[in-house]
């Protein structure tokens, strides 16, 4: 700043500094010369888009906080590239039953591996996202944790393991690792920075669009009245233009629990008399799942010998598989006060359901298709808490609350004229249901094969008359079925892309995209893996080569699941 100055300037300013000095007038201070914003690494892990969403809150309240975010999907990483982000926060869901997102799985596999690059000099912090229903919480989050820090990582900010109410505790987790992870102030020694004061209370994270009200306007089971299976097809109208959906987005439908199980619980609980807590435990509590934290909540609000003996021994882990609240509060019978229920309970999570219609074919109106859960265990009939809502309980003109979850991740090709492969049997037709009347609407040019399976053809075969019109109108090029039980041997969606693999390599190499969707625990793995074999097969590849063309495929964006 003094370099140009002549004498008499140098002398001006030396008696403007003093009088500062003594205290003659407050002044501003000399802004601080802005330097190069600190590098962030924002890695995300996520299948249904709630921690990429949360990667971009990071990013956005990063570049407000002096930092320049990069934010990297688990499924691109360069792994070689990890040890050059000095600051990364990491931010995991976990799937399956305790697995990485699919998409991040390859890049996952090589982390976890031998070959993974040294952390020394990494700074990093791990947000993960999971469900306490499953025995496996967060699993992913809790093993990136401890491998950033085996492979020489510093561990700047704790682990949080958050629920499916992650909103607040995301929020405040973010902004405690930004503060933690903040370059020193001016004049440190410590990184560079051109931030001095950060106000982290208000630059908040973005808040998720809000959940809309919706009337139902069709509520037709698609099995037969002989099918051992109930799928709803739901059509839901709304007040006003519908959510701005894409084909291969879901909706997020808010249920309600089963009036007669709220019974149950309350006069468990000694609670039967209480109205306002009724009316609570039916629409806002989780009152059907039970996890090691929901035992230990109960031990702690009634102090109950025999249910803490459980926890004590470790055994409740063994001892929940298979039961449910109701379980728990009839086998420990104990007087409880209202409040207890809250304490013991979690918020009611909504839950997703693939769109099954486009906008260009449907206009204001969202279509759902919802498979009814009903299973047996410990002697006791068990109901899906959201699927038997809509099938039991909602009718024709009935209101639900649900909300937009887009899915970018799963969209169709940006080009009409590309081929495309659609494996969805059960409900996981619902999106190419919605696909398929898209591509009908804008006119597409490329081809369409559908795999759709279920049990019977007489009975379970979804949509069925809708297959035919399309077959008719152009708008599906080619439809093959798996109806398991209609022969003594099972007949899966798996074993037609196998039967039918030259032309399913055919098309891949022509440039097609392949979509799967629906069960995520058997059929995806198969399919895929039929997939391997088939590309083995036809192009007499080796095993290994064969399992590269698939990957190739999932890099290249042309292998897509949405698969739960
Ligand atoms: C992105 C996405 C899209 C989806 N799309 C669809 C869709 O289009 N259609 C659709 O129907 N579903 C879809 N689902 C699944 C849906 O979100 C719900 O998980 C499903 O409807 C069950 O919810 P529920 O409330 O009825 O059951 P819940 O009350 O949540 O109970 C389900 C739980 O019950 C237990 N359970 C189930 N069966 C058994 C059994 N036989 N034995 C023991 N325990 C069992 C399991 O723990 C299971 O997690 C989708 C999920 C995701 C993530
Ligand atoms: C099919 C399925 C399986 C899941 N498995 C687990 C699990 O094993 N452990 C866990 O903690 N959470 C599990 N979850 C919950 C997800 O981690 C949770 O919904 C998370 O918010 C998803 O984040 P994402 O949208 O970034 O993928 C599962 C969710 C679904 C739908």
């Amino acid at each position: 700043m003094l370099g140009g100055a002549t004498a008499v300037q140098r002398a001006w300013l030396s008696g403007f500094l003093a009088g500062l000095d003594a205290g003659a007038a407050p002044a501003a201070l000399p802004a601080e010369a802005p330097r190069a914003a600190e590098p962030l690494t924002i890695l995300f892990a996520s299948e249904s888009g709630n921690s990429e969403r949360l990667a971009s809150d990071v990013a956005k309240l990063a570049r407000k906080t002096g930092f320049k975010p990069k934010v990297v999907d688990f499924a691109d990483l360069e792994l070689a590239d990890l040890p050059k982000a000095k600051r990364l926060i990491a931010i995991a869901a976990t799937w399956g039953e305790g697995e990485p997102p699919a998409r991040a799985g390859r890049v996952y596999a090589e982390l976890m591996g031998d070959a993974a690059p040294r952390l020394d000099g990494v700074q990093f912090g791990v947000l993960s996202l999971g469900d306490m229903s499953y025995v496996e919480f967060c699993a992913v989050g809790k093993a990136l944790d401890a491998r950033f820090e085996a492979l020489g990582g510093r561990r700047a900010v704790e682990r949080v393991d958050l629920d499916l109410d992650f909103e607040a505790g995301a929020s405040a987790w973010i902004k405690g690792a930004l503060e933690t992870l903040a370059p020193e102030p001016s004049g440190a020694a410590g990184p560079a920075g051109n931030v001095v004061a950060v106000d982290f209370g208000r630059a908040a994270a973005e808040p998720n669009t809000g959940p809309v009200e919706a009337e139902v306007v069709e509520h037709v089971d698609l099995n037969s009245s002989r099918s051992d299976k109930e799928t709803i097809h739901l059509a839901l109208a709304f007040e006003g233009a519908a959510p701005a959906y894409e084909p291969g987005d879901s909706l997020e439908l808010y249920p309600e629990n089963d009036p007669a199980l709220v019974e149950q619980i309350l006069a468990a609980a000694g609670l039967a008399g209480d109205d306002a807590l009724r009316r609570t435990l039916l629409a806002e509590r989780d009152i059907t799942t039970l996890s090691p934290v929901t035992v230990e909540r109960f031990v702690k609000a009634t102090g109950h010998a025999d249910a803490r003996r459980l926890v004590d021994s470790g055994e409740v882990r063994a001892w929940i598989a298979g039961r449910h609240l109701v379980d728990l509060l009839e086998t420990f019978p104990a007087a409880l006060e209202a409040g207890h229920l809250g304490d013991i309970t979690r918020p009611l999570p909504p839950r997703a359901y693939s769109i099954a219609s486009s906008r260009k074919e449907v206009g204001d109106e969202a279509h759902l298709l919802i498979a009814a859960v009903r299973y047996e265990t410990q002697g006791r009939a068990r109901a899906g808490v959201a699927s038997v809502h809509v099938a039991d309980r909602i009718r024709d003109g009935a209101k639900l609350k649900v909300r937009l979850k887009p899915n970018r991740h799963f969209r169709l090709p940006a080009d009409p004229a590309t081929d495309i492969l659609m494996v969805g049997p059960g409900t996981g037709i619902a999106p190419f249901r919605a696909f398929t009347q898209e591509r009908r609407a804008v006119g597409a040019t490329g081809r369409s094969w559908l795999f759709f399976g279920d049990r019977r053809f007489t009975h379970d075969f979804l949509y069925q008359l809708e297959w035919q019109d399309a077959l008719e109108d152009g708008s599906l090029s080619r439809i093959d079925v798996a109806f398991s039980r209609d022969q003594p041997e099972k007949v899966y969606v798996q074993d037609r892309v196998w039967e039918h693999r030259r032309d399913v390599v055919d098309w891949l190499e022509g440039g097609a995209a392949f979509y799967v969707c629906g069960d995520a625990n058997a059929m995806a793995k198969d399919v895929r893996s039929a997939l391997v074999r088939s590309y083995a097969d036809v192009k007499a590849l080796s095993p290994g080569d064969a399992e590269a063309a698939v990957t190739r495929l999932e890099r290249d964006k042309r292998y897509l699941q949405d698969v739960y």
